[in-house]
């Protein structure tokens, strides 16, 4: 079955992924219709959809054509829904006029041409079937002799079939509190998320799921549902827009916030992309579908176990030093951590937060030889090395300061607004993108350094590099993009880590270019279940960075059992975070075999399928994880005090093999795949922060 058929005697158009199809038809005026998204049709059915008449009582209050019939909503004409293109050519007009030119299929691809009736501008949508996820994007193309200036450019508009009722999904949050998962039904009206910050922000994740609600339509179980995501590392919109009859669209892009992006004559802009996955089986199978395209189509080295992290921001802060950098690895390397990172601390000038951001080069008085003494200290414990950087910020007290005050984004006129005690280097320059990359390599070439920890810690004010046009929004992105890029070609073999104030910056668009993401600063066990719960909607376990720290934790101040701590982090990647110079040597000991126990079970948990055995996290929290291969399952559960006199609970474990059986491997009791389905897997949770791992072997 090819991914996208042309089928020309209708001039349609069918897009088959796993488990879903799309469908979209060139009308006789040269429009183009929208047809079908949702489970898989075949090609005659198309033929049916396009006897279905969709004009509707003709009111001159709705907007027409609707925006759920048409493939893109572009601003002209009598359309009063919410649109996903507007531009203003050179005459001062506003409005599109598009028609359908040309289309293209190649494998796995379409992309359609649609051309204004009177300007020399064209739109080109794109589509490509990846698995179970369908990528959208647009490029934007001006072939006149005169600039047009893109007033909004969402990447698409997503229409969505009819339902009774929707409900929407989306992970909401804070710093310290990121992907929450939020559960609210739609009233007529725009449910709008978005970020204006420059990044992606912490207040909600460019990811949104639709389904038709929890009247027994959707479940984890069963259940259609629709979701949407943004492949930007910058500001944003998602926007769902329900209509009083029900009839529901979604637009997707960059924020048009404060955006004027002038399309020079004979240039052209592609979106960013978005990606739309459909789930026949409730949300469960919406989960498989965003891990599997994440693994196979977003994040570098794919399939590639990833090591246990240790990283010394909450055991040393700015105290960095070699000594104690040392005596906390030689400590680490012995409970078996891989990577050991020096965080925010080691360059020279930063003693705290007032400084040193830009320079990039070791504290002397600490590192008088550089960094490679340390790196090879710790190749020499048996661990990889890596660094902490924040390479688009500057401090106003630093030598690139003091050379270049013109880099960062300001306005002439205006105060310059300081975030962390740092400004924000102008990236959407061509000159401060290759002195970044020339300080990075510098940096990288300097010491065996095997992973950076890029983070960013401020959002993007002053949004003007000089040239005074609004298209800053969008040129930091490319060249945060761009450095990052050409750092991964000159370093193929280091290994990012993304985080901005945590999970500020976590979304497809950086995952495609880092190999996991710090989701949040708050290394709390407890609340980061409720975290790390939200966070693998829309993200694969794989990418998920989860400390052991310090208890009481320094955000929260609450007291929380290394058992529990180590559970909790063993959900996703384990890293170590905690000072481990203070630990005793019974910590230390119990530290090491959990440390071994997840080494045991991290292919399973990182890149198995996932499953939420309890909904939200608020009394017993409980994951299951099924490896790949299916041999292994992995079963946590948490109860963070004892309520209800309960002493066990009974995990029903979805998705084994019913006809085959399990062995617990730590007291060799054996299920069937039938029972643990069916009935479920009783785990007992007594006293307060009480948590388990259950491993059981297919035998
Ligand atoms: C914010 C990050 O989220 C922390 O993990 C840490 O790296 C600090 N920045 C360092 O300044």
């Amino acid at each position: 079955m090819p991914a996208v058929e042309h089928l020309t005697r209708h001039d349609a158009f069918l897009l088959r992924g796993d488990g879903f199809a799309y469908a979209l038809a060139v009308t006789p005026e040269g429009d183009l219709r929208h047809l079908h998204w949702g489970g898989p049709i075949a090609p005659d059915d198309v033929a049916t959809l396009l006897t279905d008449d969709p004009r509707e009582f003709g009111s001159n209050t709705w907007s027409s054509p609707r925006a759920h019939t048409e493939e893109l909503v572009a601003h002209g004409g009598r359309r009063l829904d919410e649109s996903a293109l507007k531009v203003e050519f050179a005459d001062g007009v506003r409005a599109l006029d598009l028609a359908v030119e040309s289309s293209a299929v190649s494998d796995d691809e379409l992309t359609i041409r649609l051309a204004d009736r009177h300007y020399p501008f064209a739109a080109d949508l794109h589509y490509r079937v990846r698995g179970g996820a369908l990528e959208r994007w647009t490029t934007l193309v001006n072939d006149g002799d005169a600039a047009v200036v893109l007033d909004r450019a969402y990447s698409a508009s997503w229409p969505l079939p009819w339902q009774p009722r929707w409900v929407a999904t989306w992970l909401a949050g804070a710093y310290a509190a990121e992907t929450q998962v939020t559960r609210r039904p739609l009233g007529p009206g725009r449910l709008v998320l978005e970020s204006r910050r420059g990044i992606p922000g912490h207040a909600a994740q460019p990811w949104l799921a639709l389904d038709a609600g929890d009247d027994a339509r959707t479940n984890d179980e069963a259940g259609s549902v629709w979701s949407v995501a943004l492949a930007w590392s910058g500001s944003w919109r998602l926007a769902a827009e329900l209509a009083a009859d029900g009839r529901l669209h979604v637009t997707a892009g960059v924020n048009d916030f404060d955006l004027r992006h002038p399309l020079a004559p004979g240039s052209s802009w592609d979106t960013p992309v978005t990606v739309g996955v459909y789930a026949g089986a409730g949300h469960d199978e919406l989960t498989d579908r965003w891990h599997a395209y994440e693994r196979r189509h977003v994040v570098p080295r794919p399939g590639v176990v990833r090591p246990v992290l240790y990283n010394s921001w909450e055991a040393t802060f700015f105290d960095v030093r070699p000594e104690s950098q040392v005596e906390l690895a030689r400590r680490a390397a012995a409970l078996g951590a891989e990577l050991f990172v020096v965080d925010d601390g080691w360059f020279a000038g930063r003693d705290d937060e007032s400084a040193g951001i830009g320079d990039w080069t070791p504290d002397r008085a600490a590192f008088p030889d550089g960094l490679k003494p340390l790196a090879d200290e710790v190749h020499g414990l048996g661990m990889r090395f890596g660094v902490w950087v924040e390479p688009e910020a500057v401090s106003p007290d630093s030598d690139l300061f003091r050379a270049h005050p013109d880099w960062i984004y300001q306005w002439p006129s205006r105060p310059r607004t300081l975030a962390r005690q740092t400004h924000l280097l102008a990236l959407s320059r061509a000159d401060v993108r290759a002195h970044l990359v020339e300080t990075l390599d510098a940096l990288l070439s300097s010491a065996p350094i095997d992973a950076l920890k890029w983070d960013l810690n401020r959002p993007l004010t002053e949004v003007s590099d000089g040239d005074g046009d609004g298209s800053v929004w969008l040129g930091h992105v490319e060249g945060f993009y761009e450095v990052l890029d050409r750092v991964r070609a000159l370093h193929p073999d280091v290994w990012i880590e993304s985080c901005a104030s945590g999970g500020g910056r976590a979304d497809l668009g950086v995952l495609s270019r880092a190999e996991w993401v710090w989701p949040s600063d708050n290394t709390d066990a407890l609340e980061r279940l409720a975290i790390q719960n939200g966070y693998a909607y829309a993200h694969s376990p794989h990418t998920m960075m989860a400390w052991v720290t310090d208890s009481p934790t320094y955000l929260t101040k609450r007291e929380i059992p290394l058992r529990f701590r180590f559970h909790s982090a063993m959900t996703g990647l384990l890293g170590i975070g905690g000072d481990l110079a203070t630990w005793t040597d019974a910590a230390l000991g119990e530290a090491a075999e959990y440390v071994a126990q997840y080494r045991r079970i991290r292919a399973t948990v990182q890149y198995g399928t996932m499953r939420r055995l309890t909904g939200a996290p608020d009394d017993v929290t409980a994951i299951g994880y099924l490896s790949a291969s299916g041999d292994q399952v992995a079963v946590f559960a948490f109860a963070p005090s004892v309520r209800r006199l309960r002493r066990t609970v009974l995990l029903r474990l979805r998705g084994l093999d019913p006809a085959a059986a399990y062995v617990d491997a730590a007291t060799g009791t054996r299920y069937s795949g039938a029972l643990l389905h069916h009935h479920g897997l009783r785990v007992a949770l007594t006293g307060d922060y009480a948590s388990e791992l259950i491993v059981l072997d297919r035998d």
